[in-house]
C-alpha cells in the first residue's frame, strides 16, 4: 500500500476507526489517484463519516496544488471527527468544508459547487441514485462520479445494482476486506 500521509495509515489500523463503515485503504488509493489524474482542485464527498476518506481526497487536491473539499456528513458528531482529521493533515492550501446536509439538500443548496467539482465521491445511504444523479446533472455539472458500493455495501444498504445499470456507469469490481465490492464510476 502506498500511504500519502501516516495519519491515513493510522487509522486504517486503529481498531477504533479502521474497517467497518470506512471505504478500503486501496479504494482510497484509487480515489487519490482519480483525483490526480484528473488534475481536480474542487471535489465533494457525500457520506463523510469520520472524515477518513475526506483525508486521502484533500490530500489529493493538496498535492494536485490546492483547493476545495466539500465533506456532506448530516450526522453532527461524525461532521466534527471529519473536520478534526482533516485539521491535523498538511493541508495548507487545501480548504476542507464540512456540511451537515443531507446529499440532495447539499446538492439543492450548493448548486455552483455541483457543477465545478471535478471528481464527486457518493458514500452516503446509497438511496436514491437515480434522483442524486439527476439532481447533479440538472446544475450542469460534468465531473466524475464515483459511488462505493453500487451494489450495496452491507446488509440493510438498499440494492442499487438495477437503479446503478439503468445509469450505465462503469462497475469495477474492487476487493473489500473479507468479500468483494464494486465502485462504480460515472462521467457526469
Ligand atoms: C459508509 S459511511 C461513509 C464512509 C466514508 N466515505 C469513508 O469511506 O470513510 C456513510 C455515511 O453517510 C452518511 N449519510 C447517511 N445518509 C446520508 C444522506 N442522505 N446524505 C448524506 N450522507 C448520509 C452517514 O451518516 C455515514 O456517515
Amino acid at each position: 500500500m502506498i500511504w500519502p500521509h501516516p495519519l491515513l495509515e493510522a487509522r486504517w489500523t486503529d481498531a477504533k476507526y479502521g474497517g467497518e463503515g470506512i471505504a478500503q485503504p486501496w479504494v482510497q488509493l484509487l480515489l487519490y489517484g482519480l483525483v490526480r489524474a484528473l488534475g481536480a482542485r474542487e471535489v465533494i464527498e457525500f457520506g463523510a463519516f469520520r472524515g477518513v476518506t475526506t483525508g486521502w481526497l484533500a490530500l489529493a487536491v493538496e498535492a494536485n496544488g490546492g483547493g476545495i473539499v466539500y465533506a456532506v456528513e448530516p450526522n453532527v458528531k461524525d461532521a466534527v471527527r471529519t473536520t478534526d482529521f482533516c485539521a491535523a493533515l498538511p493541508l495548507p492550501a487545501t480548504l476542507v468544508h464540512v456540511a451537515t446536509d443531507s446529499t440532495l439538500a447539499f446538492i439543492a443548496a450548493n448548486p455552483d459547487c455541483v457543477r465545478t467539482a471535478g471528481l464527486l465521491f457518493l458514500d452516503d445511504d446509497k438511496a436514491a441514485i437515480a434522483e442524486k444523479v439527476a439532481a447533479l446533472r440538472a446544475t450542469g455539472a460534468r465531473g466524475l462520479l464515483a459511488v462505493h458500493d453500487v451494489d450495496g455495501g452491507y446488509a440493510n444498504d438498499p440494492p442499487l445494482r438495477k437503479a446503478w445499470a439503468a445509469l450505465g456507469g462503469l462497475t469495477l469490481p474492487v476487493v473489500k476486506v473479507h468479500e468483494h465490492g464494486h465502485l462504480g464510476l460515472l462521467q457526469l
